[in-house]
């Protein structure tokens, strides 16, 4: 099948090196106004100004679909999220507003543990249902593909069931599910101050059955004071890659622990978080395949620092930008958000953001050869916004819709059926 996208107002192809974008490289994307885009097979074909794609002889047979004037990109690549869960966290977002810390309402039971309670409680049905729900608000937000944790089982079984909720997911919704394993993501509850027997578990019981079963492509640690150190992490990457798991890693969010450092060490595809890291570590990113992921959307709903995001730019890293999505830390599955968040307080350009949320979102997934661009031979994944300018993307912010809205009685919007 053929598809030929005109009229696009502005075209965001992302086109370029066949490498993580660095420093300079983040705002080297050239918009093109009135493109086109041809599609073979679920594959772009060509994608540029339209006068260039029309002399394709394949356009010529093509279904046409008229983008009306609007802004087409790559569709965004969510390189960082937690997604399967039951319940949202709605106490411990009272007991933060009240003054708790995040560290502290974790000790005490809520946090982390409190979704482990739901999700172990759950059935892998139940908790498929739920992700495929929830990637319609994704799709709803432009964003194509998305890279989904396990990490609220903490047990052999429940983490099992969470990743293969996600492959269940991933069968019911167009959405690209990534999975990636993080048994390491707290202590449960029963093997309170007994780290390293749980450390054996994830790695010798949990990490061979994630393997055999082919349910992850990734496997990640929370490194962090009160969780995970260094060592643990490195324990764990090691037991991966001999299962044949890529590295990522929660670095440098609550505490100053060197997992950074280590995550550049193994060569981990992606430093996640980083808010903490030191004026002499932005430096170390440049040059290197580990894509520094930022989440800025955690910082702003704790109300915690921002990362370091233009000094990692200017000293040459490839940054990433994803939502983090999760109950506890950043409950947003909206891009736009982040978009918006990343240019105002971070002070990343618009174009810088674009480029860390589409193909600096596919490398940090291993998947830069074949996502996050729209250049011949790369997956046809597209978003279209109602916007002439690249630019409106970050500058409006909280822009979701409502599911209806009515005055003097009538309804005056609504976004599908009213039913439910
Ligand atoms: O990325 N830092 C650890 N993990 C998540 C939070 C998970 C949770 O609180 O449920 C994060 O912020
Ligand atoms: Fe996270």
């Amino acid at each position: 099948m053929r598809r030929l996208v005109v009229n696009c107002g502005q075209l965001l192809t992302m086109a370029g090196p066949a490498k993580p974008r660095a420093g300079a490289q983040l705002r080297a994307a050239q918009p093109v106004p009135d493109g086109a885009v041809l599609i073979e097979d679920g594959l772009v074909a060509a994608a540029g100004p339209r006068e260039t794609v029309l002399r394709d002889p394949r356009a010529a047979q093509a279904l046409v679909l008229d983008a009306g004037g609007r802004l087409v990109l790559p569709g965004f690549v969510d390189s960082h999220s937690h997604p399967v869960f039951a319940a949202p966290r709605l106490e411990d977002f009272e007991r933060r507003i009240k003054g708790q810390g995040y560290e502290q309402i974790a000790a005490s039971g809520g946090g982390i543990l409190s979704t482990v309670r739901g999700v172990r409680a759950a059935g892998q049905d139940q908790l498929a249902e739920g992700l495929r729900l929830r990637a319609a608000l994704f799709l709803s937000c432009g964003t194509t593909t998305l890279e989904a944790k396990s990490g609220y089982g903490l047990e052999r079984d429940s983490e099992l069931k969470m990743l293969r909720a996600i492959r269940q997911a991933a069968a019911a919704t167009p959405l690209e599910l990534v999975a990636t394993f993080l048994g390491a993501h707290a202590l449960p509850e029963e093997l309170r101050g007994r780290k390293q027997e749980y450390l054996r578990r994830v790695c010798e019981e949990m990490l061979p059955a994630v393997a055999a079963e082919e349910l992850a492509r990734f496997v990640d640690v929370f490194c962090d004071e009160g969780f995970f150190g260094v060592e643990d992490a490195r324990g764990v990457f090691l037991a991966a890659s001999r299962a044949g798991l890529a590295a990522k890693i929660h670095a440098e969010q609550l505490s100053r622990s060197g997992a950074a450092a280590l995550a550049l060490d193994c060569a981990a595809a992606s430093a996640d978080h980083l808010d903490l890291l030191s004026g002499e570590e932005l430096g170390s990113f440049a040059g290197s395949t580990t894509v520094a992921c930022l989440v800025p959307g955690s910082n702003y709903f704790l109300g915690k620092p921002y990362p370091p995001a233009r000094g990692l730019i200017d000293a040459g890293a490839a940054v990433a930008l994803a939502t983090d999505f999760n109950p506890g830390t950043c409950p947003c599955w909206d891009m736009r958000m982040i978009l918006s968040i990343a240019c105002t307080q971070l002070r990343l350009t618009p174009l810088e953001a674009l480029t860390a949320a589409t193909i600096n979102g596919a490398w940090a997934l291993g998947l830069g050869k074949t996502h996050g661009s729209l250049e011949p031979g790369k997956q046809a994944d597209l978003a279209c916004f109602d916007a002439e300018d690249y630019r409106e993307l970050p500058y409006y912010f909280g822009s979701r819709p409502a599911a209806w809205t009515m005055k003097k009685g009538e309804i005056v919007h609504a976004l599908g059926s009213l039913a439910g």
